[in-house]
């Protein structure tokens, strides 16, 4: 993992913006497996790309130090105030535009699960995890 010493909240950076719609958190400290000492790492261009890609009324990106997903990299993770939260890895700088198609997809599903069609491919084989909303609670019978 490439964890290091950057806590956010030691480091006095946490940041608590309200976030309205859909964030999308690209870790921006990924490396590339093969050179691990190339810089600058897929993951710091993959969160520029997306970035400059992504911001409108209901989707933001924000790049993070880590996301615990470093063998799998270059990560990425989706969460809403009330839908399902994604994390995506093996993804690369040219998947930006997938990112933000995938959280504009997530940001308008009416049942806070992101559709697979229409999802790009990157996100279907990429995607790692997929964690319910806070109060979910599944019914079993
Ligand atoms: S460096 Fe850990 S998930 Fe990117």
């Amino acid at each position: 993992m490439d964890i290091t010493s950057t806590s956010s909240r030691t480091e006095g950076s946490t940041d608590t913006r309200e976030a309205s719609g859909l964030v999308v958190y690209v870790c921006r400290s990924c490396r590339d497996e093969a050179e691990p000492n190339a810089e600058p790492r897929p993951g710091a261009l993959l969160a520029k790309a997306a970035i400059a890609l992504g911001t409108d009324a209901n989707v933001e990106v924000r790049s993070v130090n880590c996301l615990a997903n470093c063998k799998r990299g270059a990560s990425a993770a989706m969460r809403t105030a009330d839908g399902w939260s994604y994390v995506f890895g093996g993804l690369t700088p040219e998947n930006a535009e997938d990112l933000i198609t995938g959280a504009r997809l997530l940001s308008t599903s009416t049942d806070g699960l992101m559709p697979w069609r229409g999802r790009p491919d990157s996100l279907k084989r990429g995607m790692v995890a997929r964690i319910p909303p806070l109060n979910f609670v599944e019914e079993t019978s």
